[in-house]
């Protein structure tokens, strides 16, 4: 019965690799506290993971288990939330074709993402103009009341919310008007090399981006030689972005504050804190490690986790398909 009362969450990171620290403790960690107090879809978008070709198929099938197994590995848990691949429900791509139909392409043409990722490349597929309208889609499918997502969201964030108001003017009140949420506690990590850049996995530089699964000594190495600034004393400050993203970090994997962090090792020299640092990701990360190489070899297990998903969305989906459909006139 509190299930139902529960508000609702939609997210989903696109399986598109390893996780790195900044989406780990920018994102991944966070949601992990959430779970409790909302109900959640943690969903893989990996219709999403096509619109950016060529890619290999058999690599995206392989990587949307890795992904499940990452979010199960980082503490999401599958009992009390809905994990499920995006293309195996049924109303994903039904409900952006109709939200599609509500949205001038103006829009569309003037998303910083779209500008960004269609930006020298010799192809650009339709897909990517209308990957915000599937990502309205399934939000909106889900009558979800928050999204949480990092700030480069948060445009498609209010274009779903648009569309909502829309459709719900357009044929009569139907969906929520979700929220997005954005995530403030270490919402951007940045890179160990270039500490004014964000931690990215497609960095050029790979020294810069600590990746979850990575051995303690790559770890312990990307640690020690993070470049650092000029000066000494471990506290934060915007002239020292180095050895304030170190600090973030410790913070975050020991679930201190900053001010106790600060207070502890103002005095230790910037190679000895870098080690400290480096240890306590290794100790975090070390649980992690060990349960997503266990369910990666479990395939069994994982197929499990999303048919329990697939099987309650789907339910969920079709609810609100056939109210969508019956609004918009569909026979
Ligand atoms: P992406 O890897 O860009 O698809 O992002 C997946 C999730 O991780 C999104 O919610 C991002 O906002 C978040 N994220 C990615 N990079 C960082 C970072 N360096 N710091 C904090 N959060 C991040
Ligand atoms: N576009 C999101 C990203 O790249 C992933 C995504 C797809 C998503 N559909 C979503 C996130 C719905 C939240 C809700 O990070």
């Amino acid at each position: 019965m509190e299930e139902k009362q529960k508000k609702i969450i939609v997210t989903g990171a696109q399986p598109t690799g390893m996780f790195h620290l900044g989406n780990y403790l920018g994102a991944v960690k966070n949601w992990r506290t959430l779970q409790h107090d909302y109900e959640c879809f943690f969903f893989i978008p990996n219709l999403h993971s096509i619109t950016v070709p060529p890619y290999v198929p058999a690599e995206l099938r392989k990587r949307t288990y890795s992904m499940l197994a990452q979010y199960l590995a980082c503490g999401l848990d599958p009992e009390s939330s809905h994990m499920f691949a995006q293309s195996s429900v049924v109303g994903h791509t039904e409900l952006s074709w109709i939200l599609g139909c509500l949205t001038p392409v103006g829009q569309l043409f003037r998303m910083t993402q779209f500008k960004s990722k269609s930006e020298n490349n010799d192809f650009v597929g339709s897909g990517l103009l209308y990957y915000p309208i599937l990502m309205a889609a399934d939000i909106l499918l889900y009558n979800a009341d928050c999204v949480p997502v990092g700030e480069d969201q948060k445009q498609h964030v209010e274009l779903t919310r648009d569309l909502a108001i829309k459709f719900n003017q357009t044929y009569s009140e139907t969906f929520k008007v979700p929220e997005p949420y954005i995530l403030k506690t270490c919402a951007r990590v940045y890179s160990l090399q270039n500490p004014t850049k964000k931690m990215s996995k497609s960095d050029a530089n790979k020294k810069g981006t600590v990746f979850l699964f990575e051995s303690p000594e790559d770890i312990q190495k990307k640690f020690r030689s993070a470049v650092t600034d000029s000066g000494s004393g471990i506290y934060c400050d915007p002239e020292k972005p180095g050895i304030t993203n170190l600090v973030e970090i410790f913070a975050a994997v020991t679930e201190q504050s900053i001010e106790a962090v600060e207070n502890q090792y103002r005095s230790y020299d910037y190679g000895t804190f870098k080690n400290v640092v480096a240890e306590a990701v290794i100790e975090h990360l070390k649980p992690i490690q060990a349960k997503y190489a266990e369910l990666m070899a479990d395939q069994t297990y994982l197929q499990s986790v999303l048919d329990k998903g697939r099987e309650f969305a789907q339910k969920c989906a079709n609810r609100m398909m056939a109210k969508v459909y019956r609004k918009a006139g569909m026979i």
